[in-house]
């Protein structure tokens, strides 16, 4: 059992919360991911890792009340615990070498994003961050990305905060200031990735994308992340969660994600009642 040691309310649809799990926050990198069952008999979920404190012993995650078991989780409180934490799993994000590089997170894939910038920070890489959300009251992790970018934009696609666009805006107007990077690494809903990928293929910038599909046991055995990358099957949970950008076929994930549909609905009725 792996006890919550904080909870918080990070908008009214996303949580944070730090668990205590010392073998996972010894190993944890930027880009890995944990597999969550909040109870015995709730569906493992991957969740990825947003932080870690070597020293606590604990590892920090961030989710989206999305589904049952996501509901599951969110009802359980400071001093509770989960049943099931197992990870860290799949590679980390690739992130040495790399002199300038900009990070573009959509929504709570932020959470994703922020360690990674975090890390590249801290080995000394300037960091530019452009972060998207649909509004206000769903923003999150803006004071953390500014303390580890070097220009940070926010994006709202109605305009109530930060710049009124896409993030893909933004990151046109960085390029034509003449700013140059060696990767744009890019984490958030599949369409905003696809079009991220698109708007670095016209400037002609590498980029690498985080996918996120569901996943099942984490290991390569199940088959339920896989993906087509380059023209060959990918698992993400072990293969991923990080990609070149250029070799996704995201319209062949986007088909898959919205297959299990019924099935999300079926399990978030389970959690209400
Ligand atoms: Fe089963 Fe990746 S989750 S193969």
């Amino acid at each position: 059992m792996y006890k919550i040691t904080e909870k918080a309310a990070l908008n009214p649809t996303v949580t944070k919360m730090v668990i205590e799990a010392p073998l996972i926050a010894k190993k944890a990198k930027p880009g890995q991911f944990i597999i969550v069952r909040p109870f015995e008999d709730s569906e493992r979920i991957p969740l990825t890792v947003a932080g870690y404190d070597r020293e606590k012993g604990t590892v920090d995650i961030i989710f989206q009340i999305v589904g049952g078991t996501t509901m599951e989780l969110n009802s359980l409180e400071v001093g509770q615990s989960v049943h099931d934490f197992v990870g860290p799993l799949g590679r980390a994000t690739e992130v040495e070498g790399l002199k300038k590089v900009c990070v573009v997170g959509g929504g709570v894939g932020c959470a994703i994003a922020l360690p990674i910038a975090r890390e590249l920070h801290e080995q000394g890489c300037v960091v530019h961050s452009v972060v998207g959300f649909r509004s206000k009251d769903l923003l999150i992790l803006e004071d953390e990305f500014r303390a580890c970018s070097d220009e940070l934009r926010v994006m709202t696609d109605d305009g109530s905060y930060g710049t009124k666009g896409v993030v893909t805006a933004a990151l046109d107007e960085l390029v034509a200031a003449g700013n140059q990077y060696d990767l744009v690494i890019t984490i958030g809903p599949l369409i905003m990735m696809k079009f991220v990928v698109k708007t670095c293929q016209k400037h002609g910038l590498k980029s690498i994308v985080s996918m996120n599909p569901i996943m099942i046991d984490g290991t390569g055995m199940c088959g339920g992340c896989r993906l087509t990358v380059g023209g060959e099957t990918k698992f993400a949970c072990v293969d991923g969660p990080d990609f070149d950008g250029d070799l996704v076929d995201f319209d062949e994930a986007m088909a898959r994600g919205t297959m299990y549909r019924p099935f999300e609905a079926k399990a978030r009725e389970k959690a209400c009642n």
